[in-house]
């Protein structure tokens, strides 16, 4: 069964373009040598990634990025057996959303701030899962249908 982890973090510097871009090249080369799938969401300076693939590999990746000095405040939000990947076609991909887009997601008020609305996907892994549902939606909204995704 694969096996996935959906984490928050902080960003501890305010992220550059050039910053983004150098974490998902070395994630998309990494994973695609693991087997490891996944998306990368940046809300409001902070990060929410899911993580999936063979639980040892997963868990392996989850130490590594622990002791990253790009981000802080690292919480699991939810982590267990999927009976399918939900991004197999991405070796990681990324979003860009409002911390309002991502309470609205959770079936929050769009009013919600971030910090609560992660406390609230913490609580609730249907939460969670509606949206990582979200961000793929998102995703197959603005790939092109016969273009590369990354
Ligand atoms: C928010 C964030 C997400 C990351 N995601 C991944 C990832 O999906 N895969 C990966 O290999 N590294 C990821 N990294 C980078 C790792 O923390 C680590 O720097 C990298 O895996 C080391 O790779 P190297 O041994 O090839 O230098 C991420 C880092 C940050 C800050």
């Amino acid at each position: 069964m694969p096996y996935q982890v959906i984490y928050s973090s902080a960003s501890t510097t305010p992220l550059q373009q050039e910053d983004l871009e150098d974490i998902l090249n070395q994630a998309r080369s990494n994973n695609a040598r693991s087997g490891i799938t996944g998306a990368l969401a940046y809300v409001d300076g902070c990060f929410l990634q899911v993580l999936e693939g063979q639980a040892e590999a997963v868990q392996a990746l989850m130490a590594r990025i622990a002791t990253d000095l790009r981000h802080e405040t690292l919480t699991v939000l939810q982590a267990g057996e999927i009976a399918a990947p939900a991004f197999p076609d991405w070796q990681m991909a990324c979003v860009s959303a409002t911390a309002a887009q991502v309470a609205v997601w959770a079936g929050l008020s769009a009013r919600t701030e971030l910090p609560e609305t992660l406390e609230a996907l913490r609580r609730d892994r249907e939460k969670t899962m509606q949206v990582s549902k979200s961000i793929l939606a998102m995703l197959m909204g603005e790939a092109a249908p016969d273009e590369p995704r990354g």
